[in-house]
């Protein structure tokens, strides 16, 4: 069963919770795939985590907000490069992984643009390729940028880089416009990056783990020189914006870019039908073994420009394109052990130690097995053969137990009840499939992974505490609470070994951590609130509890209050977008934990907390108005007028009330143009709209 078809029974208090667990889950997964090119989970789990929210939140929208990984892209760039605008953003891809979500999308396409049933639409099907994504501008024909995709709307600088790639055109021919942002996809070829690996090995380097975190390391290398000894290629696939001269639809910008000297991908191929596509895949997914760079799918793509134009986007993706994934590799091999590792909120977590297997070109010793009801559903025991799965990454999962390879001897994995770390009981909330340590900060294994949370770079951002040196500071005593932070370099100052003597430190890069440290004393209230760890405050929710309250004295004191459950301040507090009775409950029991006070209290002294300053909201005429459309629309379908006013900032309803704003009324309007008027709604005709908004 599909997990979006479970969650039609969740109740919406349910929805939030699960949602608030989904949104921190993508958001740590693309931090480390795209900041540290290191994923932690498989695409295929990945795809499943964003299934699943898109799911949730198209049952639930009032659960959508800005920050949800649904409306954004990627991440921050990290702070080590410099950072770069795209004058267009770069956005990410929605996925189809079968024929009926195929045929689902060209429906999607055909009603938004209000097609007639015979009218064919002309699809671009290309390789998508598995790299890193880049933006490269050029001024006057020359290469000025080179961007990486960061969050979408600003990436990393790099074009020092990028100047080292070959397949990179450093300079266009004379018929190129002034001004282009060509698209593409970094990428190491398979040959290259065993070799690569081989070199690095035999060096004692980094092994990397596949080709694609191969180029991403080598792109976001601080020293070019490095980067130039890295074999990267790059295929071109798109534009930024350009003039229509340039091009007739977006098969031509393609055949235009390797006119004016970008390597382009093989198996570049246009389509009108359902079936010429799902061939073409069958094809690709023949060829795929064969080819020497890595393919995760085929990107479709609306080969009319003027079609792109209108269908445009939804908040991350372009309406106008799809990605139609491949199935993981998979591969057979034996569960040794299950280990259970301990999250930051003490989350529980079963590890399956596993004979080492090749699973496309990479060797693969641990599957995560999510929690204990997954080990339940799938049957797992140890000494079972399994099948796993991996897309691309590091951790796999298993996908499937091999009942018939069963000799009788395998072993029924008891699920702990008790901590693996600190021994205090776990337990399972109602409704929650993860079993947790109830050990707060006695549990070491929570307390270490607090403070990792605690200096990440959405929360204090302090370079030079990575996770080995928090662990090797934990350990001997040194910085057991977050405030320790603050009074390492005193208490340095007193070591028989000062930090500087140590292995792998100088006087500099101590004198570079109590820097990184003492820049961090002030610090913005939403990123405080951020790096307290609370249980389902994530990034978004923790702005809007600054913009809420302002300041952590105001917070504390509205939390004491909240804690009646009857008082206004609850209200207020459930009154917060994101924030509902599940949330609300996990930041009362912080705030009411003495320990916690006690933390606070600690970093009050060491900390100027910043009162949260909040970005301004966008410009139109319609912002935060509700909007209903009804009768005959002539100049645009439904979906394409609905789309149109929400992304000016309007909300847009079926229904109309006295809470209406405005009602557009195009031909043969009836019962809701009747309601309006007794309700002296705002009627407007299609075209006065138009004006309104133009
Ligand atoms: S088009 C607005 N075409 O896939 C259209 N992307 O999941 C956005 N990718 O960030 C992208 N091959 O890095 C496009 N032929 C291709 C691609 C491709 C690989 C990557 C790209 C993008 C990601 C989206």
């Amino acid at each position: 069963m599909s997990q979006s078809k479970a969650l039609f029974d969740l109740s919406l208090e349910d929805a939030r919770a699960r949602h608030a667990v989904l949104v921190k889950d993508i958001r740590a997964h693309d931090k480390a795939y795209y900041q540290k090119d290191a994923p932690e989970v498989s695409d295929a789990d990945y795809d499943k985590l964003r299934q699943e929210l898109e799911a949730l939140e198209s049952q639930y929208p009032e659960l959508i907000t800005a920050g949800s990984p649904t409306q954004t892209v990627g991440v921050k760039p990290s702070q080590s490069f410099k950072k770069v605008k795209h004058a267009v953003p770069m956005l990410s891809l929605s996925n189809v992984f079968s024929e009926e979500e195929l045929e689902d999308f060209i429906g999607r396409v055909r009603r938004f643009l209000g097609l007639s049933e015979g009218e064919p639409v002309e699809l671009l099907a290309e390789p998508k390729i598995d790299g890193l994504s880049c933006s490269l501008r050029y001024e006057d024909r020359k290469l000025v940028v080179a961007a990486t995709r960061g969050d979408g709307a600003e990436g990393e600088d790099i074009t020092e880089n990028v100047m080292t790639i070959k397949d990179v055109p450093k300079e266009l021919p004379k018929d190129a416009p002034d001004v282009l942002e060509v698209r593409g996809e970094i990428y190491m070829r398979r040959s290259d990056f065993e070799r690569l690996n081989k070199a690095q090995e035999e060096a004692s380097e980094h092994i990397f783990a596949n080709p694609r975190n191969a180029a991403a390391g080598s792109v976001r290398q601080l020293d070019s020189l490095i980067t130039k000894s890295r074999p990267l290629h790059l295929f071109a696939y798109g534009v930024g914006h350009i003039p229509v001269k340039y091009a007739k639809d977006q098969f031509h910008i393609i055949q235009t870019l390797k006119g004016w000297g970008f390597k382009i991908a093989e198996q570049v191929e246009l389509f009108d039908s359902t079936k010429a596509l799902i061939k073409n895949y069958q094809l690709l997914l023949e060829k795929r073994a064969d080819l020497d760079y890595e393919i995760d799918g085929i990107v479709y793509k609306v080969n009319r420009l003027d079609w792109q134009e209108r269908l445009g986007f939804v908040s991350r993706a372009p309406r106008w394109a799809t990605a139609h994934k491949f199935p993981a590799e998979q591969a057979v091999t034996v569960i040794n052990g299950i280990d259970i590792q301990v999250g930051r909120t003490g989350a529980l977590t079963p590890v399956a130690r596993l004979e080492p297997i090749t699973v496309g070109g990479v060797v693969v010793s641990n599957a995560t097995l999510h929690n204990e009801d997954e080990i339940e559903r799938k049957g797992v025991r140890i000494g079972d053969h399994v099948v796993i799965q991996r897309a691309g990454d590091v951790i796999p999962q298993v996908v499937q137990v091999l009942e018939e390879k069963r000799t009788g001897k395998e072993k029924v994995f008891v699920y702990p009840e008790r901590c693996p770390a600190c021994d205090s009981l776990a337990i399972r909330e109602d409704g929650d499939v993860v079993r947790r340590c109830t050990g707060g900060l006695i549990c070491p294994a929570q307390a270490v992974e607090r403070l990792k949370h605690f200096v990440s770079r959405l929360a204090f951002d302090i370079e030079g505490l990575g996770s080995k040196i928090v662990e090797q500071f934990y350990e001997e005593g040194l910085i057991k609470s977050p405030a320790d932070i603050f009074i390492l370099e005193e208490k340095n100052a007193s070591l028989d070994t000062p930090i500087r003597e140590r292995e792998g430190w100088g006087e500099l890069s101590e004198k570079n951590l109590f820097d990184s440290i003492n820049e961090r004393r002030n610090i913005a209230f939403n990123r405080f609130i951020y790096a307290l760890g609370i249980r389902q405050i994530g990034e978004a929710t923790a702005k809007r509890l600054a913009a809420t309250y302002g300041s952590l004295d105001k917070l504390k004191e509205a939390m004491e209050v909240a804690h009646d459950r009857e008082s206004e301040s609850y209200a207020d507090l459930l009154a917060i977008e994101d924030v509902g009775p599940a949330v609300a409950d996990d930041l009362l029991g912080f705030f009411a934990e003495a320990h916690n006070r006690d933390v606070l209290k600690d970093l009050e002294a060491q900390l100027n907390i910043e009162p949260y300053e909040a970005p301004q909201v966008a410009d139109s005429p319609v912002v935060g108005k509700t909007v209903v459309f009804t009768g005959t629309l002539e100049k645009m379908t439904r979906p394409e007028a609905k789309a149109k006013a929400e992304s000016l900032g309007a909300k847009v309803s079926g229904s109309v009330s006295k809470k209406t704003d405005y009602v557009v009324a195009g031909g043969d309007a009836g019962s809701k143009l009747k309601k309006a008027q007794e309700l002296g709604v705002l009627v407007l005709t299609e075209s006065q709209w138009l004006e309104l908004i133009s």
